[in-house]
């Protein structure tokens, strides 16, 4: 395996890749230089400065993963990404507390005036009696959003005996309540806050969302700080208002362009900018670097990385259980579709048991991994098969049930458009079994070549395939049969050691009764489906 770092990553998460991979390193490549590099790495290893566009993507026909060394991922074409099954990872809670910090610090040196008392005092001035400033106890924080950073930054504040409200419209009213934080409307927040600090992520909806209306808003003594990402304030407006006293001072970390090119907004005196310095600690840098390249290892390995950004998060517990069960589903939706060869535009997912109380999200995307990646000669795998189903028109629904009879723990796809077509696995003894096909109670380790028959059922059948198979040295490792009734239909499945020959297969198809028989092949157990990263 071969890894790509292209900006400095601290040697705590260096040496993980190491132990794992063969690692390069060329920092801050030009673009040009990046597109011929990046063809013959498996992983690609970034901070905020380079940039994974679309161009950078075409090119890179091995890559599996992107680990991006820090929280946002505005450098990273993440679409781009997912439809050609590169997974993205990123290490989103290692400088959040460096974050929070930066906050408060932008807090007290505002309101205790430091910026220009150092400024002046290195000038040779004593401006001790203009330079007065006020105490943060007993002010209101108002947050918008209330995410990982947000959250910290209202405990420090708490610590220091501010009031705390927030805005958040994806957060519910309890969790907010828990840590003592009430949640208001965007324009309570702005009126009521002394100081308001941005904590949410760039977005469509979030790009500008504090224009001038919204700093109007605010009183005139208020402060507003940003040390989420740029743009989510209004450069334009935010200088109008810092110019014309509508509020009192602003600081800002992030900048809609980086470095920030507008000298007039630098320049206000009531502005405090930092160069994007949130994460730079030393602290936050180890824990990024060895997220980030754990994460990178698990998604090059098959694990669920930790911080998936295109793929479903699940916590560690959460994914140990699940990881068997992703497995059968990929197997499901692959043996599904190399026996019946189609599959309609409607999947009906059947969660039963334990499962219907799991994130199963993740379920849904092996199993159309499985089933599209054997019809397709596009890279599909578990990062974009919901993507590519879409694209087809797919239609795929999730039912989340109570108990089966069958077994305590199911998955079941229905395909509506394929008359009786349906099929079911569960986990026995740590091994995907499938248990139902087409309504045919069967059970079958779900590996290996396979010989799928349904055919007339009639005394010397099996006997006749065996001679068959036997004949042209074929060995049959294991057979299972399912019949509703005697001398009726039947399936079958056989066990094979080697695969069948067209030639072979065709004079299985010629026996008298055999109504349909195709080859189903499935890795090994040991062998994960995972990603299909070889076929890729
Ligand atoms: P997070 O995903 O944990 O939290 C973001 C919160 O914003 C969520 O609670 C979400 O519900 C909320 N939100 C989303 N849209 C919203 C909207 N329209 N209005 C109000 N709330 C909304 O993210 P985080 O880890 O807390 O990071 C917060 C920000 O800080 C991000 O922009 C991140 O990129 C940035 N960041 C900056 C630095 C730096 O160096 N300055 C470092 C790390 C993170
Ligand atoms: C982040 O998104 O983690 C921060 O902006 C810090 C960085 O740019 O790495």
């Amino acid at each position: 395996m071969r890894i790509l770092v292209t900006e400095p990553l601290e040697k705590t998460g260096m040496e993980i890749l190491q132990r794992n991979a063969q690692v390069d390193v060329v920092i801050n490549p030009s673009s040009e230089e990046l597109q011929g590099l990046i063809g013959s790495y498996d992983a690609l290893v970034v901070r905020s400065r380079t940039q994974v566009n679309r161009a950078l993507i075409e090119h890179a026909e091995n890559i599996k993963v992107v680990g991006r060394a820090g929280t946002g991922v505005d450098n990273i074409d993440v679409d781009a990404a997912t439809e050609r099954g590169i997974i993205v990872v990123n290490a989103p809670s290692g400088n959040s507390n460096a974050v929070a910090e930066e906050t408060i610090a932008m807090i007290l040196i505002q309101a205790r005036r430091l910026y220009q008392a150092i400024a002046t005092t290195k000038a040779g001035k004593w401006e001790k009696s203009s330079l007065q400033g006020f105490e943060v106890k007993g002010k209101m924080l108002g947050l918008i959003g209330l995410g990982r950073v947000g959250s910290l930054v209202a405990s420090k504040a708490k610590g220091l005996e501010m009031r705390v409200i927030a805005f958040d419209p994806y957060t519910s009213p309890e969790r907010a309540a828990s840590s003592g934080i009430e949640l208001l409307g965007f324009n309570e927040v702005l009126a009521q806050a002394d100081f308001i600090t941005v904590h949410t992520p760039l977005t469509a909806e979030t790009k500008g969302l504090i224009n001038l209306n919204a700093l109007r808003r605010m009183k005139p003594s208020a402060f507003i700080i940003n040390c989420a990402r740029g743009g989510i304030i209004n450069e334009s407006d935010l200088k109008i208002a810092l110019s014309t006293n509508v509020i009192a001072g602003a600081a800002l970390d992030v900048f809609e362009v980086e470095p920030v090119r507008d000298t007039e907004l630098v320049a206000l005196p009531n502005l405090l900018p930092t160069p994007h310095l949130g994460a730079s600690t030393i602290e936050a840098q180890e824990s990024v670097s060895l997220d980030v390249a754990q994460a990178v290892i698990d998604a090059l390995e098959g694990r669920m990385p930790s911080s998936p950004v295109n793929l479903p998060y699940l916590p560690p517990n959460e994914a140990a259980f699940l990881a068997p069960y992703i497995d059968l589903a990929e197997r499901l939706g692959s043996f599904f579709i190399q026996w019946r060869g189609e599959m309609g535009s409607r999947i009906e997912l059947t969660y039963d048991g334990e499962l219907s109380t799991r994130d199963v999200r993740g379920l849904t995307s092996a199993f159309l991994a499985g089933l599209l990646g054997a019809v397709s000669d596009a890279p599909i795998n578990r990062v974009n098969a919901t993507m590519y189903a879409r694209q087809r028109g797919l239609i795929v629904s999730e039912v989340k049930a109570g108990n089966s009879k069958l077994h305590h723990t199911m998955i079941t796809a229905h395909f509506p458009d394929c008359g009786a077509a349906n099929i079911s696995g569960t986990i026995i003894q740590g091994e995907p079994h499938l248990v139902i096909l087409d309504s045919y109670r069967l059970d079958t380790v779900l590996q290996g070549s396979m010989l799928v028959d349904l055919h007339h059922d009639r005394p010397g059948f099996v006997g006749a395939i065996g001679q068959l198979l036997g004949q042209a040295n074929v060995n049959i490792s294991f057979a299972q049969l399912g019949r509703f009734s005697q001398g009726g239909q039947s399936i079958m499945i056989l066990g094979l050691d080697d695969e069948l020959n067209h030639t072979l297969l065709e004079d299985v198809r010629q026996l008298p009764g055999m109504e349909r028989a195709r080859m189903v092949k499935l890795p090994a157990l040991n062998e994960s489906l995972a990603y299909n990263w070889d076929e890729e």
